[in-house]
């Protein structure tokens, strides 16, 4: 039997005001908690039960999933009283586990999307003996991520956590977020203290004469940190850009949850989706955005590329691009809110009080 172990346990401080409710893998992408996306591709890749590491907000995960039976596979939960890192969250998880100590265990950050074939990254780890092996995608601009440089066959030789300078990109190799690891290897991470695997786990491992093995695949890859990617992966979801079993309908333009209410008149395009009990006035354009449960966007506004969270309110004629509002937030009419504009949650911002002139 496949086992994986998923990290989602992180604050997601990059996606507030969002996550300040809503933990980063339960918030909706293509109109399911994107976590349901991963279990799906989990499911379809053979896996038959996956330990959720869960630590922030850990209560919001199991009245959704239960015990997994309604997403084809079995769920068990494991929470960090306080957040342990991505390596001791794995170390915690492993507990969990049936599965023996050669045998291989994926572990998937939470807030990854990818095309990648998870059924053939295990079968490249038990060909290569490997200890660990590394997804490792290409980036064009790798400052963010974490490098790894490969030698012939795959052997991982260094880890470069977000280089900065210039003799530090030696590669464009960089950690795709999703791993398999020989289960007795994750015993060796040490238990109940904060560990980053990216840090401290794989180079450790490394200078241990560990094998550590690279597979590089540029299949479709998005990191969901970030507004920007949140918004293009629920976007590409919709329009199958880039497949998931959860979405509840098929590719298309857009996505409309049951009780939407969009008026004749209004333009939804881009994979945008309207969220339950939402409602888009006459001569409203949205394109590639997502809008949660209960929103209302007014007449005339112009939405692209932004979040409206749940129960907020966007005014007549208002612009957002690049725009997050957070869940009950109002927007009133006449604003332009641009390039990762964020609304906190519950706020009001007044009438034709903000204009931002595009550049
Ligand atoms: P930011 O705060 O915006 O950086 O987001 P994040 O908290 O999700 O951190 P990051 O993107 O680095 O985390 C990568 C993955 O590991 C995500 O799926 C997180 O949910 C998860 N993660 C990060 N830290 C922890 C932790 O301490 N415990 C657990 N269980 N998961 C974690």
């Amino acid at each position: 039997m496949t086992e994986a172990v998923l990290l989602v346990g992180g604050k997601g401080t990059r996606l507030q005001p969002l996550t300040l409710t809503t933990p980063k893998p339960m918030v909706p992408a293509a109109g399911v908690p994107f976590l349901a996306h991963q279990l799906a591709r989990a499911r379809d890749a053979g896996v038959r039960h996956v330990v959720l590491a869960t630590s922030y907000l850990a209560e919001v995960f199991e009245p959704y999933f239960g015990d997994g039976s309604a997403h084809g596979l079995r769920l068990t939960y494991v929470t960090e009283d306080v957040p342990l890192g991505t390596g001791g969250a794995v170390r915690a998880a492993a507990d969990a586990l049936a599965s023996g100590p050669a045998d291989p265990v994926l572990v998937l950050n939470g807030d990854i999307l990818s095309g990648l074939d998870l059924g053939g990254l295990l079968h490249r780890h038990e060909r290569a003996g490997a200890d660990v092996t590394l997804h490792l995608t290409r980036a064009e601009d790798p400052r963010a991520f974490g490098l790894v440089p490969t030698g012939p066959g795959g052997r991982v030789l260094a880890f470069t956590e977000k280089p900065r300078r210039p003799e530090e990109f030696v590669t464009d190799q960089v950690n795709a977020g999703v791993y398999v690891f020989r289960r007795e290897v994750m015993d060796t991470i040490p238990a109940g203290r904060p560990v980053s695997l990216e840090r401290e786990t794989f180079p450790g491992l490394l200078a241990a004469g560990a094998l550590l093995h690279g597979v590089v695949d540029t299949s479709y890859w998005l990191d969901l940190g970030r507004p920007a990617s949140f918004v293009q992966a629920s976007a590409d979801l919709v329009r199958g850009v880039v497949r998931s079993p959860a979405v509840p309908g098929e590719p298309g333009e857009f996505l409309l949850l049951p009780g939407a209410r969009v008026e004749a008149g209004a333009r939804l395009g881009g994979g945008t989706v309207v969220g339950a009990g939402a409602h888009v006035a006459a001569g409203a354009e949205i394109e590639g955005s997502v809008v949660l449960d209960g929103a209302r966007v007014g007449e005339g506004a112009r939405i692209h590329a932004s979040m409206v969270g749940r129960q907020a309110r966007v005014g007549p004629r208002t612009v957002l691009h690049g725009a997050v509002i957070g869940d009950h937030a109002g927007v009133g009419a006449d604003n332009e809110l641009r390039d990762g504009a964020r609304v906190w949650c519950g706020t009001t911002i007044p009438d034709a009080a903000i204009r931002f002139s595009a550049a």
